[in-house]
C-alpha cells in the first residue's frame, strides 16, 4: 500500500492533485495538439485524419456537433469558430437529446462527435444514429483507439495525453484547439478565408501555448480570490460570444468539484432571470476581455454592482476600465478573439480547483461523477 501511495505521488509529478497537474500541462498539451498540423508561415493547416474528406467538406450543408458535459461546451465554442471562419451553419446538441428525438439528418450533413474518453454511451448512440441516416461522422477524441474513434469515418485526435482528474481540463482546451484547426481547415478548403488572414490567425494560434503559460501565472492571485469566495453557496458566470461557453465551463468546473451551485449564462440574458438572484451573497464571474462585446459586458457589470453583487472579472492584460469597476480582476494576455476561450478558461479552472481544495473536497474524484460514462 505504501508503494501505491508513492507511485501515485510520482504520477502526480509533484502536484497535490492530478487536476492541478493537468491544468499546468496545458501549454504542452496544446502544443502537442498543434504539432505538425499548422504551418503559420505558409498559411497551411494539415489534418491527416480527415484529409480524405476534403471534397465532402466543400459540399456539406451543415455541421452537427454532438457531445456530453465538458465536451459539449467545447462544441459550443466550435460553433462560433466554424460559423465565423468557415461560414458553415453549425448546430450543437447534447448527444442524449439528439439520439431520442428523431433528428433530421442526411448525406449532406457532417456530424462531429466530441469525446475525451471516446466511450460515452450517449455520444456513441448519437453517432450510430447519424451513421444510419447517411451522414459523414468525424470524431474528436483523446483516448486513441477507443470505441468512438473506431466507429467514426474519420477524425482528429486531441493528443492531450491521459487525463486522470474526473473534471476535464486539458482535454477541453485540446478539443477547442482541434475545433479551431477544423474551422480554419474548412475555411481554407471552401475559400471562406484569405491566405493572408489565415497566416495571421495561424501565427497567433502558434503563440497560444506560450500565452497559456502566462495565463497560469495568475495562480497565486486566483488563490487569494478563492479564499474570499470559498464559502459561497452560489456563483454566476457570464460571458458573451465564444466566452459564453467558457462561462458554462467555468460554472461546471466549480459545481463538479466544489459542490457550489453555479450557473453559466450569456451575459445579456442576465436581465431575463438571474438578475433577480443578485445580492451581496452572489459572486459573479465575468469574462470581459477587450473584444467585440466588451462595452456591452461592461454595462452588465455595472448592473451587478448596482445590486451589491461581487464582481470577479477576467480581463485583457492592461485593462483599466473594468479594473475600476470590478472587485477583483484576473488578467489574461491579449490575443485575437478566436483564441480567447483557450486563455479565459485557465483562471476559471484554477478558481474551481482552489475553492474545492479549500472546502476539503475530493478534487480528483468528486462524488457521484465518473470519468467515463458508459451507461445512458
Ligand atoms: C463525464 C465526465 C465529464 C465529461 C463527460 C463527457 O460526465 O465526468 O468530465 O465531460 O463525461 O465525457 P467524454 O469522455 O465523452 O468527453
Amino acid at each position: 500500500q505504501e508503494l501505491d501511495i508513492k507511485l501515485e505521488a510520482l504520477e502526480k509529478g509533484g502536484y497535490d492533485h492530478f487536476m492541478l497537474k493537468e491544468i499546468y500541462e496545458q501549454p504542452r498539451s496544446i502544443r502537442d495538439c498543434l504539432r505538425g498540423r499548422i504551418y503559420p508561415g505558409q498559411g497551411k493547416v494539415q489534418l491527416g485524419g480527415i484529409k480524405e474528406y476534403v471534397e465532402k467538406l466543400k459540399n456539406i450543408d451543415r455541421i452537427i456537433i454532438v457531445a456530453c458535459g465538458t465536451s459539449w461546451h467545447a462544441g459550443l465554442v466550435g460553433e462560433y469558430l466554424i460559423e465565423e471562419y468557415a461560414r458553415v451553419p453549425v448546430e450543437v446538441e447534447y448527444a442524449s437529446e439528439f439520439r431520442y428525438r428523431n433528428p433530421i439528418i442526411n448525406e449532406k450533413d457532417l456530424v462531429i462527435a466530441i469525446s475525451q474518453s471516446g466511450e460515452t454511451a450517449d455520444t456513441m448512440a448519437a453517432i450510430e444514429l447519424a451513421k444510419e441516416k447517411g451522414a459523414t461522422i468525424f470524431g474528436i477524441c483523446n483516448v486513441v483507439g477507443a470505441s468512438i474513434p473506431r466507429t467514426t469515418h474519420a477524425g482528429v485526435y486531441t493528443h492531450a495525453g491521459p487525463e486522470i482528474g474526473v473534471a476535464s481540463t486539458k482535454a477541453f482546451t485540446a478539443q477547442v484547439t482541434v475545433l479551431t484547426l477544423i474551422a480554419f481547415y474548412i475555411a481554407q478548403k471552401r475559400g471562406a478565408i484569405t491566405q493572408s488572414k489565415l497566416i495571421e490567425y495561424l501565427t497567433e494560434l502558434d503563440e497560444i501555448p506560450t500565452l497559456v503559460e502566462r495565463a497560469l501565472q495568475s495562480n497565486d492571485h486566483v488563490k487569494t480570490i478563492a479564499e474570499k469566495f470559498k464559502s459561497s453557496n452560489n456563483c454566476l458566470f457570464l460571458g458573451r460570444g465564444s466566452s459564453f461557453p467558457v462561462a458554462l465551463e467555468g460554472a461546471l468546473k466549480l459545481k463538479e468539484i466544489s459542490y457550489i451551485h453555479a450557473e453559466g449564462y450569456p451575459a445579456a440574458e442576465m436581465k431575463h432571470g438571474p438578475i433577480a438572484l443578485i445580492d451581496e451573497d452572489m459572486p459573479v464571474v465575468f469574462i470581459a476581455t477587450k473584444h467585440s462585446s466588451y462595452e456591452k459586458v461592461i454595462s452588465n457589470i455595472q448592473e451587478v454592482k448596482a445590486r451589491g453583487g461581487h464582481v470577479i472579472a477576467i480581463v485583457t492584460e492592461g485593462d483599466t476600465e473594468v479594473k475600476d469597476m470590478a472587485e477583483y480582476v484576473i488578467e489574461i494576455p491579449q490575443t485575437g478573439e478566436a483564441f480567447v476561450p483557450l486563455l479565459a478558461t485557465i483562471p476559471l479552472q484554477l478558481l474551481a480547483y482552489h475553492i474545492a481544495v479549500m472546502r476539503g473536497c475530493n478534487v480528483d474524484q468528486p462524488r457521484n461523477l465518473a470519468k467515463s460514462v458508459t451507461v445512458e
